[in-house]
């Protein structure tokens, strides 16, 4: 059933690029986004006052890379909640907002009653679901499925990636109904896209030097993740991953703010992943690793093939990835982090599929 891997979660890892093209491929036709399940008309997202991103966990994380990229596009306020946080807030939510949720299982309770919420108040519900027919699929009022197949392991990997991809496609969507993309900009995210799940196996097929650096460092006990941008985003779900997984504590955080407290944090030896994969900002990241360094950290950076040997000159070990367009870039970037977490972890003798306290599915409050 594990299809000759360790665990469900390498299984699901590897599985990433046939799950992101079964998400995108039936939804782009002659060089357009076609979202035939989608019921929403150019007059209603003009008329959107505001649109809210609701979810938990992994799931939320995607929210928070939907935003810096939606906002972009759609040049329209995007607000990102977590679930538990947005029910009992009093939302602002009225007949002009539109509300997504995210969820793989489609049974997470806290967004289940975010989304009840939402439409008591007026809001039209969009949820992006995994699970065919699960609750908030039949509840909400529109529904787009990511084509992940079943995720078995409790740390989500291949639902997390065809989220990103999803929200991608949908933010390009609403965009080009706004009139707010360029056309040229429109067709080179998509042709991108599609190129994606190539680059990702391409990217999968030598991960030696990620299981290498796991053995290198599974021993530290606080491992901080840094970036900017969707890099600052992605850098959430990494050190998700890490902990939930590993049980090393992890933190993220966007590099601006290490001068604002963390960076008291930072002792010899302590481990930072630097987050350098968003290239418009490639220069600002590279002087944060310049900053952790001179306060004695020991950074494990990321980044994309063409900045790999900008990177070397001042980190102590640098992971490359293929580059894409800056936009979909963290679904390729987030790889490396889960892998990382997986070989630690495993490193770490740890029960990698079922991490202790966690459920595949949270249906309690
Ligand atoms: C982390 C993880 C959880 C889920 C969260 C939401 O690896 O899997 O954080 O993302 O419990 O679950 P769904 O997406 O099913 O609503």
């Amino acid at each position: 059933e594990k299809g000759g891997y360790a665990h469900f979660m390498a299984k699901e890892i590897m599985e990433q690029p046939e799950a992101v093209r079964k998400t995108i491929s039936p939804r782009i036709r002659d060089g357009r986004v076609v979202l035939d399940d989608l019921h929403l008309t150019a007059d209603y997202v003009r008329g959107l006052s505001r649109i809210f991103i609701i979810a938990c966990g992994s799931s939320y994380h995607v929210g928070v890379v939907s935003k810096y990229s939606w906002e972009k596009l759609l040049r329209r306020p995007v607000e990102v909640m977590l679930a538990s946080e947005f029910r009992y807030c009093d939302p602002l939510v009225d007949e002009k907002t539109l509300v997504i949720v995210i969820s793989q299982s489609g049974e997470t309770l806290d967004t289940m009653a975010a989304m009840r919420e939402a439409r008591r108040r007026g809001g039209r519900t969009l949820a992006i679901v995994n699970v065919v027919g699960s609750s908030i699929a039949r509840e909400a009022d529109d529904v787009l499925y990511t084509w992940a197949g079943p995720e078995i392991a409790v740390a989500t990997t291949k639902a997390y990636t065809t989220q990103l991809v999803l929200m991608d496609l949908v933010g390009l969507y609403l965009a080009d109904l706004l009139g707010t993309v360029e056309k040229p900009a429109y067709e080179a995210i998509l042709s991108e896209m599609q190129l994606l799940p190539e680059k990702m196996q391409g990217f999968l097929a030598h991960t030696e030097d990620i299981q290498y650096f796991a053995s290198r460092y599974f021993n530290h006990d606080s491992i901080f993740f840094i970036g900017r941008n969707l890099d600052y985003a992605m850098g959430l779900e990494g050190s998700l991953k890490l902990k939930e997984i590993s049980y090393i504590h992890s933190e993220a955080y966007a590099s601006g703010e290490l001068k604002h407290g963390t960076i008291s944090l930072i002792e010899p030896g302590t481990l930072v992943v630097a987050l350098g994969t968003y290239a418009p900002l490639f220069d600002k990241a590279m002087s944060n690793v310049v900053e952790v360094k001179a306060r004695g950290a020991e950074v494990l950076a990321l980044t994309t093939e063409p900045f790999r040997e900008r990177m070397e000159k001042t980190a102590d070990a640098t992971i490359s990835v293929p580059e894409t367009h800056p936009m979909l870039q963290p679904s390729l970037s987030v790889v490396p982090l889960q892998l990382f977490a997986y070989y630690v972890a495993l490193q770490r003798g740890c029960d990698i599929d079922k991490p202790r306290n966690l459920a595949k599915s949270v249906t309690v409050e």
